[in-house]
């Protein structure tokens, strides 16, 4: 008889799928949409009649294990949906300060993201401070903690703070495009974006920042609404500005998990804080 894997090698296991982004069961055997679509397009129309019907003594057919997949196609993913927008902009808007805009990000129900994630992550730092980092999603420590930029990323980021002597407890508040992790940490997509930049931009508007950082190229395309890639917008100073006209400066730059990745690129974030470092000085003195 086979001997059970002892339970380190099942919680190894475990681990290891959670790390390659396995982090749902939707079914017990794997589903091979591409074969079920190409099934269903080849399907012939159904007939209405049999020609021989079975004698009435024969015995139903045996019933097996084999799962059938579901004679449906399977769903598209939106690319964006209007009424979901509209939906998490009028929950934005209802919010009239910043704990009211937590408790309807937290009520809200049209980001299908929810459903897999452990928690809502709203915000993190202090919430006058002058600096407001804004990021891209949760990650896996940030959805089990509640809190944004709370991993490996977010360590790094504090240590990038602190050389232009910035803290998350007293100088710098942040946040997400993203208030639920994406599955696996997919990259979010356009529907996923849509929806949340409406409270993001919300949250910027009762924030109210001196100084904006958009970390990565998901918050510096959808805040500064360009089609322009991170590596042509980081180090280059926008203009944010808030329904009232208030205009408030905003600097992209690398993601800290591209630079964990990519360690060259920290020549040039060190360039940027420098920057940020400077016009912050400059804003605080006026
Ligand atoms: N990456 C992000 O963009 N945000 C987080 O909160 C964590 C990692």
């Amino acid at each position: 008889m086979d001997s059970l894997p002892p339970t380190t090698s099942v919680a190894a296991l475990l681990r290891w799928y959670a790390d390659a982004g396995v982090d749902e069961t939707i079914e017990e055997t794997a589903l091979d949409r591409y074969a079920l679509t190409a099934a269903l397009t080849a399907r012939p129309a159904a007939t209405t009649a049999t020609t021989t019907p079975p004698p009435a003594s024969t015995p139903p057919p045996p019933r097996t294990a084999v799962r059938e997949p579901p004679m449906t196609a399977p769903s598209r993913v939106p690319l964006e949906s209007p009424q979901l927008v509209e939906d998490a902009r009028a929950a934005a808007a209802s919010a009239s300060s910043l704990a009211e805009l937590e408790a309807a990000i937290r009520a809200f129900e049209g980001c299908s993201l929810k459903r897999l994630a452990k928690n809502t992550v709203f915000a993190d730092g202090a919430v006058d401070a002058p600096v407001m980092v804004v990021g891209e999603a949760p990650g896996e420590d940030e959805d089990r903690q509640g809190k944004p930029f709370v991993g490996v990323s977010g360590r790094l980021m504090d240590r990038m703070f602190a050389a232009i002597e910035l803290t998350r407890e007293r100088d710098v508040y942040i946040t997400n495009i993203l208030n639920w992790r994406p599955p696996g940490n997919r990259t979010p997509n356009l529907s996923d974006v849509a929806i949340c930049v409406a409270f993001a931009r919300r949250h910027i508007e009762l924030k109210r920042p001196r100084l904006l950082v958009l970390a990565g190229g998901v918050p510096a395309k959808s805040l500064l609404e360009t089609e322009t890639g991170i590596t042509r917008l980081r180090g280059r100073w926008f203009e944010y500005t808030l329904p009232d006209g208030t205009r408030i400066p905003a600097m992209p730059m690398f993601h800290p998990a591209y630079l964990l990745r990519s360690p060259g690129g920290k020549r040039q974030s060190w360039i940027d804080l420098l920057n940020i470092r400077d016009r912050l000085d400059q804003i605080l003195a006026t």
